[in-house]
């Protein structure tokens, strides 16, 4: 029997905090586009923005309440009856709006940035609370810098907006500073000593200024947050927010360690990824996790051929999970002729050992000059390896032996006994005859490239 999971409320701030990192602003149709796909994700919450903030963020926030039904669409307000109202505004013909208040706590903020005390912060949280509530079923509340405030006020503070109607206690690590093992404590002590916490949803809301965010939400997680904030690709202030990806994957992944569950759909995962880095032209981190284009690429020999031969060598989840269409087996130095023998039969050609070992030395010496062989690159290599004999501009001295050796993958189907003629070899591809790169193809036979014993390895692989 399986135990039952608890189910974690995915909050997407990709619009609101994703949107406050530089270069990741967004107009109204890319914000509706995304929170479409954030939609077909499956995500539970979806903050659409922070409509007091300018007259584009609250009509944004407005058609996507109108557009988008299934989800809660949550908008940010100051604790300031302005911010809640603006925010109340856009929200109202939701489905199924959302408040979200925040007033930071820390000593910090109070007396730098807000100059107001302790008793005037308390109050403030209570009656921008108490005001939300009135308009709005559902508000959240977020003390902003939680893990710097003094633990004790923290408490005194989620002991009010409790009191005054909030449902969900959201715990920022506004600045990227906690640890996990900290943070599980601090999510202890709430549990432990807030009135009335049984009833609200606590929620994780960390930012990656350490690269702890995710590592720090899911502690949180461990210690009873029920709701976790994230965002798509893991944008947001600084250093971005937890990566939503990585939460949901992480939970999917090791249900060992994380027995809980999403809403998420897996598959649609790489779409939103990919959505947001086309909006906004910033590309995702090549060795993102789960998103980057190197999360399910493999170069080095050894594992090419682990994950040809078994996937999960190599690969702790398929790429189709999250909706990328197929690893990528990347050719470069590292790469070994089971790699190369594969990709050549996605082109459409099949060598035997021999001509393939022809094919696979003058690779090793293109991949030494350049980082990555393309495709192309490929093409004109076979072409070059089993040139007819006679063209006018031979970059290489054609191999008489090799062509005869290449199986192309039509004729290969050819009964022995037909009496029709046997099918001509499939043409070498008319790719250009020059390289892209201007890189001069590696000669066929060349005295520094002897079979070492690293290459004997590399073949075997
Ligand atoms: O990081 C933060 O503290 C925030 C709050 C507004 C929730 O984004
Ligand atoms: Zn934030």
């Amino acid at each position: 029997m399986t135990a039952e999971r608890a189910r974690i409320t995915i909050f997407d701030t990709t619009l609101r905090d994703g949107e406050q990192s530089p270069g990741c602003s967004m107009n109204q149709e890319e914000k509706l586009r995304l929170a479409h796909q954030l939609d077909r994700l499956g995500v539970d919450v979806i903050e659409a923005g922070f409509p007091i903030a300018s007259d584009g963020d609250f009509e944004s926030v407005k058609a996507i309440a109108a557009a988008i039904r299934r989800p809660i669409i949550a908008g940010l307000a100051r604790a300031c009856r302005p911010d809640i109202e603006r925010a109340w505004e856009a929200l109202r013909h939701a489905a199924r709006p959302r408040i979200h208040v925040f007033l930071a706590t820390s000593d910090i903020h109070l007396q730098y940035k807000l100059r107001i005390t302790r008793d005037q912060c308390l109050a403030q949280a209570r009656d921008a609370v108490r005001f939300a509530k009135s308009l709005c079923e559902d508000v959240e509340f977020s003390p902003e810098d939680a893990t710097r405030t003094d633990p004790d006020f923290l408490c005194s503070v989620l002991d009010a907006v409790v009191e005054a109607g909030a449902t969900t206690l959201n715990i920022p690590d506004t600045v990227g500073y906690t640890i996990p093992s900290e943070y599980a404590d601090l999510i202890t002590t709430i549990r432990q000593r807030v009135k009335g916490i049984e009833n609200v949803t606590i929620s994780a809301h960390c930012h990656n200024d350490l690269g702890m965010a995710v590592a720090n939400a899911l502690a949180g997680v461990g210690a009873g947050v029920r709701q976790v904030e994230c965002t798509i690709n893991g944008i947001g202030e600084r250093a971005g927010n937890a990566s939503l990806e990585e939460i949901v994957m992480a939970m999917r992944v090791r249900p060992d360690r994380y027995a809980y569950e999403t809403g998420v759909i897996g598959a649609q995962i790489f779409a939103a990824s990919q959505m947001l880095s086309e909006i906004t032209g910033v590309p995702v981190q090549p060795n993102k996790a789960i998103t980057g284009r190197n999360a399910f690429a493999h170069e080095a020999g050894i594992h090419q051929d682990g994950v040809l031969k078994n996937p999960l060598t190599y690969e702790i989840m398929t790429p189709q999970s999250v909706g990328v269409p197929d690893s990528k087996l990347v050719l470069g130095k590292h790469s070994g002729r089971h790699a190369l023998g594969i990709r050549c039969e996605q082109l459409g050609y099949t060598f035997d050992r021999r001509a393939l070992d022809d094919i696979y030395r003058r690779f090793v010496r293109l991949a030494d000059k350049i980082k990555h062989v393309e495709d192309h690159h490929l093409l004109e290599l076979i072409r070059d390896t089993h040139k007819p004999s006679g063209s006018a501009t031979p970059l290489i001295e054609p191999i008489a032996t090799a062509q005869a050796a290449v199986v192309s993958a039509p004729a290969a189907n050819v009964p022995a006994a037909s009496a029709e003629p046997p099918e001509p070899p499939r043409p070498f591809p008319t790719a250009p005859q020059t390289n892209a790169f201007g890189v001069p193809l590696p000669a066929h036979s060349d005295p520094h490239h002897e079979q070492t014993q690293q290459e004997d390895y590399l073949w075997g692989v």
